[in-house]
């Protein structure tokens, strides 16, 4: 079994974040998303991965992971040198995927459940289905998986129905009137007839070889497509309040660990990281919340469900449920919330006159002001 991460996409929906930085380098709880997913393979025992990249972005991939022996695993890096589609990935991979089965990873999905249990079950329908028992009937091999997972609006997603024998009959992209609330999660696994549905389907009106329009292929040619509905949370962290949402889940999970510098008039409460480095002065930490290496937070409150990258400085401010991104300094602010702060960046209340809200920003900002 081999894997397949996209890690290409623009990432539009994050902008201006995603101007100056990779979407699947967006860091949750201070590891990059894509992160997550190479552990996540490397823990379902697969360690022959490809990683599609595109031209503005996959330097900075590439560098960020390296050749993979950190995850333990061994990273093929296929160019995808314009966005046309998912199963565009799936065609341009062909050398590095052969003949294998793989399990095809959205580089900006994150889920809760691990990977393993999943690819095992396939690989054992795949086996298993071959000695059918003397009296149940025989299904056919599977040559796909797909996870789904119930969404409040599918029109967002790739929607499957489901017929009463409990197999996929019907899988639409973005369809306006979606014929169930199951939405397509962002991995897949395939067996080798992928590829020739990849080469037989056409463009969607948005220009892209649909991986949904793939796999629908290979049930109108009589192939069987199994699924599963996903337990635990699952989310495509591909714009602002879906990554904090995922920032959040992750950070419920984080073990307390304060290695970093914190001075006798600060406080630290509950599961809360102050890495190696950090340090707090005269502070308030409240957990969940992640303090990144290098970062100082003088006179402050980091509420709940804030990361904080390394090298910020935070001065004078409260914080709560944001990512803030590395080298990024925020001075004089009472209350940030719900906010994702790119790198660099600066915000900080100024003594100028005439009172007034200043700013040099972005192109494709948003920026809400109390
Ligand atoms: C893609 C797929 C869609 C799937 C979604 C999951 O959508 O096309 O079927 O449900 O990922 O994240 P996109 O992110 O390209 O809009």
């Amino acid at each position: 079994m081999k894997g397949l991460i996209l890690s290409g996409g623009a990432g539009t929906r994050l902008r201006p974040i995603t101007h100056t930085r990779a979407k699947q380098l967006v860091p949750i709880a201070n590891k990059p998303i894509l992160f997550y997913g190479i552990e996540d393979m490397a823990a379902a025992d697969i360690h022959d991965i490809g990683i599609i990249i595109a031209p503005g972005t996959g330097d900075e991939i590439r560098e960020a992971v390296g050749d993979g022996s950190r995850f333990g695993v061994e990273v093929t890096w296929i160019l995808q040198d314009q966005p046309l589609g998912l199963a565009h990935c799936v065609l341009i991979a062909r050398d590095f995927l052969g003949d294998d089965d793989f399990v095809m990873y959205l580089g900006d999905n994150m889920l809760e459940q691990g990977l393993r249990g999943f690819v095992e079950r396939f690989e054992r329908s795949r086996t298993h289905t071959l000695s059918p028992t003397l009296d149940g009937p025989r299904l056919a091999i599977p040559s796909a998986q797909i996870l789904l997972a119930k969404v409040d609006d599918p029109r967002a997603f790739g929607v499957a129905e489901i017929g009463d024998d409990d197999e996929v009959v019907q899988l639409i992209e973005k369809p306006e009137d979606p014929p169930s609330d199951l939405a397509l999660v962002g991995i897949y696994l395939f067996d080798a007839s992928i590829h020739d549905a990849v080469a037989a389907i056409d463009p969607s009106p948005r220009g892209e070889l649909e991986i949904t329009d793939a796999i629908q292929w290979l049930i109108d040619d009589g192939r069987r497509v199994c699924h599963e509905v996903l337990e635990g949370w699952w989310i495509d962290t591909g714009k602002k309040d879906p990554l904090l949402e995922c920032n959040r889940l992750v950070l419920d999970k984080l073990h307390r660990s304060v290695e970093g510098e914190v001075d006798d008039r600060s406080h630290v409460e509950g599961r809360v990281v102050v890495e190696p480095g950090a340090k707090l002065v005269n502070s308030t930490v409240r957990g969940p919340a992640v303090i990144g290496a290098g970062s100082v937070i003088t006179d402050s409150h980091i509420g709940p469900y804030s990361s904080i990258a390394v090298d910020c400085v935070v001065t004078d401010s409260e914080i709560d449920n944001s990512v803030v991104l590395r080298r990024a300094t925020i001075n004089g602010i009472p209350r940030l919330t719900d906010s994702l702060v790119g790198r660099d960046t600066e915000i900080m209340r100024g003594n100028s006159r005439p009172r007034a809200t200043r700013v040099m920003i972005g192109d494709h900002c948003n920026i809400e002001i109390e």
